[in-house]
């Protein structure tokens, strides 16, 4: 018997929506998983068994994002924040500078675990305008011989995203958490690319990190075992016990994406959802804010305000009676988000423009 449940309309920033068509499989193989009589979570991660859902969910990230020969693929712990630290632990020396655009709470988060290791400096920031918007390229400061340039492609709070990157000599480095996957990227543009999963690519517990080899080999080595890009490499992302079963969910949720047509669909959807909540604050007359430059706009996460805080109480108030979830801002910044992650459905999308545009009709 098949039991009807009821999915909410979810826009949390992460962990977020996954794909029902996942969870329904997941389901199915969560006691048997291929006949095993276990389930993945049961497996050694050094069984037959395992290592296929391993090296299946690496083959599809490559696939999908095209990702070139030169690069390792590594599935490590600890989510994006373990990274602002491991980056310069493992690329950054003491005597060395490196460059951060500051465009959100989670730079400025990046760029603080920097200073323990080496001299960070901005590569531009735009704080004064309270993140609401991207640099130009040409604002860029950054020096030939820093160690690298790291930026944070989607600013999941403030809900700015870049839309193109510098060419630069000097390794380019990427918190990709809130937007890997969302859109085709071009890879070789990269040094080092990082991801926690919890927005488009599963469930929270496996942070994807992209490398370039050659930056493998520069790295400094007098640092723990476990936090050195090598030791995971070297290894196949086994050096330890990995997390099962959130890679698991992570190569089920990319055969997902490949069976909807890859990443041109998928980019496509998500221009769909997002201009629809754009086009809702844009044809407002004022009565929704929204919080980022139009140039600047995130496909992943929608961040406007209410004309006046009342009435932005009501609104939120209201949402959340209807059934939409996770639509308050992040404390930083008030208002509301909508974040509108892969698995998000248009419907969903539709519905809270639907929404948006009757508060209006009634409140305006
Ligand atoms: C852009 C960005 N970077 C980093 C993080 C931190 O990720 P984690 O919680 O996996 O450490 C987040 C979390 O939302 C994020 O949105």
């Amino acid at each position: 018997m098949s039991i009807q449940v009821k999915r909410a309309y979810n826009f949390n920033a992460g962990p977020s929506a996954l794909p029902l068509e996942v969870l329904e499989k997941a389901q199915q193989e969560f006691i048997d998983f291929r006949g095993t009589g276990m389930s993945v979570m049961e497996l050694s991660h050094r069984s037959k068994d395992y290592d296929e859902v391993h090296n299946q969910a690496k083959a599809s990230l490559k696939e999908l994002l095209s990702i070139p020969d030169d690069y390792e693929i590594l599935f490590l712990q600890g989510g994006a924040s373990l990274q602002f630290s491991m980056i310069p632990m493992n690329f950054l020396t003491p005597d060395q500078k490196a460059s951060y655009a500051i465009t959100g709470s989670w730079s400025e988060k990046a760029f603080k675990e920097a200073k323990l290791f080496g001299n960070p400096y901005e590569a531009a920031s735009t704080k004064d305008s309270n993140f609401s918007r991207i640099p130009q390229l040409s604002e860029l400061k950054y020096n030939a011989d820093d160690a690298y340039l790291h930026v944070t492609s989607n600013n999941t709070i403030f809900g700015t995203e870049w839309k193109d990157y510098p060419a630069i000599d000097i390794p380019l480095i990427a918190d990709m958490s809130s937007d890997i996957l969302s859109r085709p990227v071009d890879v070789s543009k990269f040094a080092l690319i990082y991801a926690g999963a919890q927005k488009n690519l599963g469930p929270s517990g496996v942070t994807v990190v992209i490398v370039r080899k050659d930056l493998l080999e520069k790295a400094n080595t007098n640092i723990p075992t476990m936090l050195k890009y090598s030791t995971h490499a070297e290894k196949n992302s086994l050096y330890n016990t990995p997390p099962t079963f959130g890679i698991y969910m992570l190569g089920e949720v990319l055969n997902w994406v490949k069976g909807i047509g890859g990443m041109n669909e998928i980019v496509k959807r998500n221009e769909e959802k997002a201009k629809l909540l754009y086009d809702a604050i844009d044809e407002s007359n004022g009565f929704y804010v929204g919080h980022a430059a139009k140039d600047s706009r995130s496909l992943m996460n929608v961040t406007f305000r209410v004309k006046d805080e009342e009435l932005e109480k009501k609104f939120l108030a209201e949402a959340k009676q209807e059934g939409f979830v996770g639509v308050n801002g992040h404390r930083s910044v008030g208002g509301c988000r909508a974040s509108l992650y892969n698995a998000v459905p248009f419907e969903a999308a539709k519905a809270f423009s639907d929404f948006m545009k009757q508060f209006q009709k009634v409140n305006g």
